[in-house]
């Protein structure tokens, strides 16, 4: 049974920390957040002990693996850290908001043999993935275009957005590792557009509320991602697949599949589900069964740091080409 030690337990934290929990495969054992309340309360709710320093886990020699939930901005950091310690790392999207960090810490951990994996967990979606696979299988023959629609409920609040890094960086980072997934093939040609049409206040900031997103591969296979901060019918998660023979969408799921028809509208289904926690359930429970699989198998699992590093020079290049109104050219 793999033994974890949890960093953060914040929005995202406190949940996996209770999937920890749940799962049969894993024990969680200790759960550090500088902000010692919130450490506190999620090792009371999940069985675990709430330490008071990221040493505790580190030098803690019954701990196996770390799942860093923690800020972003201490990813980097404490990826590096656990590679000493010899702890199997799981940690959230984004590795870091600076690719020259990222650069860093791919070079401190390299050779180290310690498995690491990426929380991209859409790859993990049953629907994503089942396209994902019938596109590899050549379902719809050659893939020619993939559609990501990436909609939030509501914007987060101005203080998460402030530190956040952007939209292109922060939200669709997500949608570039997707589209990677999918297609299996670089891209190496982005060219974005963002605007201010949710709240003026983002646009203060210097980031942008709505996107759409263009990408090429070598083989000139087209990809367009659309984001929004703000969606007037839930969270809006689909993925089209448009190949030479045919098409696979992913569409979204609702709490309940019942239909109701009337005078007034036909099929009308019940709202989506609220945001991420609720829609993306299922993947953040398969990404720690594959992370655990990958490690008690002592191979490296997917997705990898690697992953990680290229959906964060797709979205410098999206926040590049939105500044300048230019295509950017994107290689290794
Ligand atoms: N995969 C997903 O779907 C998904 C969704 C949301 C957030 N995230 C990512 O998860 C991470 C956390 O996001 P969140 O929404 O939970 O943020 P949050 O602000 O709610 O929580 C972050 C927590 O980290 C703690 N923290 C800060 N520095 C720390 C340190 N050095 N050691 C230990 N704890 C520390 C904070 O006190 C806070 O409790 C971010 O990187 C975010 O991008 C991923």
């Amino acid at each position: 049974m793999l033994q974890f030690g949890l960093f953060g337990a914040g929005r995202i934290g406190r949940m996996h920390a209770r999937n920890l929990a749940a799962n049969p495969r894993v024990r969680l054992v200790s759960i550090y957040d500088v902000a010692a309340a919130a450490a506190s309360a999620a090792a009371a709710e999940c069985a675990a002990a709430a330490v008071d320093s990221a040493q505790a886990i580190l030098g803690d020699s019954s701990i196996d693996a770390v799942f860093i939930a923690s800020a972003t901005d201490t990813h980097c950091d404490l990826i590096e850290q656990s590679v000493r310690a010899g702890k199997a790392v799981l940690c959230e999207k984004p590795i870091h908001l600076d690719l020259n960090r990222v650069n860093a810490c791919r070079e401190a951990v390299a050779g180290s043999g310690v498995p690491i994996q990426i929380g991209f967990n859409r790859r993990f979606d049953p629907s994503h993935l089942a396209l994902q696979r019938a596109v590899r299988a050549g379902k719809i023959g050659t893939l020619e275009k993939l559609i990501l629609t990436s909609r939030d409920p509501a914007p987060p609040g101005l203080d998460y957005l402030s530190v956040s890094g952007g939209l292109f960086r922060d939200m669709a980072i997500h949608d570039f590792d997707l589209a990677r997934f999918v297609f299996g093939e670089e891209f190496v040609e982005v060219a974005a557009m963002g605007s201010v049409l949710v709240d003026a206040r983002i646009g203060a900031i210097g980031d942008v509320d709505t996107a759409m997103i263009t990408m090429k591969t070598a083989s000139g296979a087209l990809c367009c991602i659309n984001c929004s901060r703000r969606c007037a019918y839930g969270y809006d998660q689909r993925v089209e697949a448009f190949g030479a023979q045919g098409m696979l969408v992913s569409t979204n799921p609702t709490p309940a599949h019942v239909e109701r028809w009337s005078g007034s509208a036909t099929a009308a289904r019940p709202p989506l589900h609220h945001f991420f926690i609720e829609r993306y359930a299922d993947s953040y429970v398969a990404e720690v069964d594959a992370f655990v699989e990958a490690v008690e198998q002592g191979r490296q699992p997917s997705p990898a740091f690697e992953d990680g590093r290229r959906a964060l020079i797709l979205a410098e290049a999206a926040g590049e080409s939105a500044k300048t109104g230019r295509a950017v050219s994107v290689s290794g």
